[in-house]
């Protein structure tokens, strides 16, 4: 039985699911894993230049043929650069965050790809259905990376009544369950990051990895809420740093200096007690490490479980 959804009539995909843009951990590799195994696999570009983010679109187009989507982050000094080589290489499916990607919508669309942003609220929502965008992500503040406010339960719904666009559900969903409740509260789909982390063919470190499958319930918190960027991150003691030094009111662009790289040192170096271990809260439920087909396959199977299960209680 397959999960069919406006979702992935617009994007011509198997399984309702993107994989989260995520900046380090969404190399070529993992992003085409997804894609060929039916979901939208995505690249994500963070801070990376141009020529960097190239090779990752080569590595994709090498390993499958099915669609894939790049994460532009609008902040990023090399966005533009970034824009320009996801319109020559035509990508797909573009997804945005941290900005307005208001100015390109129309040039992707008429290049032949859909845009979709990432947003926490509302009136984002709003206003990025009035620049025409192709449907949005709507991330709540479980999630790993950087957040908002809403959480996914609250903000789902929300959006959900006041778009006429596809909403896609972000923070928090990792298995069956949590893509069966999305469904109800009105998204057509999800965007998972945390657990396509543990996954074969994600490129972190394997200290990386560890960190998340010895994560409990409560160790993904909150830093940089004084910077007006808070990052969902695993505990540890880059966290217990920042967290001091924001309980004395220390000036925030100092934070934001201390916090600058450390994603980088933390994926690629394996440095998970100094580096930013971003992760979102439902890190504590992830135990294994599995290729992205068997993550995608056990979804989508246990979804359909739940979703039928449900319907014959009401029987
Ligand atoms: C390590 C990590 C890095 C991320 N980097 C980005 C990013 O560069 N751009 C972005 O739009 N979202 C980023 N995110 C958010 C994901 O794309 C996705 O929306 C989020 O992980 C979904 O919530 P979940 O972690 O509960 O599955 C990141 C998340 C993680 C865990």
């Amino acid at each position: 039985m397959q999960l069919k959804t406006e979702l992935t009539q617009l994007l011509d995909i198997e399984i309702p699911i993107i994989q989260g843009g995520m900046a380090w951990v969404a190399t070529g590799e993992l992003a085409a894993a997804v894609s060929a195994a039916g979901g939208l696999g995505v690249i994500g570009a963070g801070n990376a230049p141009a020529d960097v983010i190239e090779k990752e679109i080569d590595k994709v187009e090498k390993l499958t043929d099915k669609p894939f989507g790049l994460n532009i982050m609008l902040l990023s000094p090399f966005a533009e650069d970034i824009v320009k080589l996801a319109l020559r290489r035509n990508v797909p499916v573009i997804t945005t965050g941290a900005g307005n990607p208001g100015k390109y919508v129309k040039m992707f669309q008429e290049n032949g790809s859909k845009v979709i942003p990432v947003i926490p609220s509302v009136a984002l929502a709003k206003r990025m259905e009035r620049l025409n965008v192709d449907a949005v992500i709507a991330e709540g503040t479980e999630a790993g990376g950087h957040i908002g406010e809403l959480t996914t339960m609250t903000l789902v719904p929300q959006v959900a009544d006041a778009v006429d666009i596809p909403v896609i559900a972000a923070g928090g969903v990792a298995d069956g369950r949590g893509l069966a409740a999305v469904f109800s509260l009105g998204a057509v789909g999800a965007q998972i990051g945390t657990r396509f982390v543990c996954s074969e063919e994600c490129i972190a470190s394997e200290q990386y990895k560890k960190a998340i499958l010895q994560a409990g319930d409560r160790d993904a918190i909150v830093t940089g809420r004084s910077t007006g960027h808070p990052v969902r991150n695993l505990k540890n003691s880059l966290t217990r740093e920042l967290d001091a030094l924001e309980k004395k009111c220390v000036d925030p662009k100092k934070i934001e200096e201390i916090g600058s790289g450390k994603l980088r040192e933390a994926v690629i170096e394996g440095n998970v007690d100094h580096g930013s271990v971003m992760a979102g809260q439902i890190a504590g439920m992830i135990k294994d490490i599995k290729t992205v087909k068997m993550i995608l396959d056990e979804i989508t199977e246990n979804c359909i479980e739940v979703l039928e299960e449900k319907l014959n209680l009401i029987k």
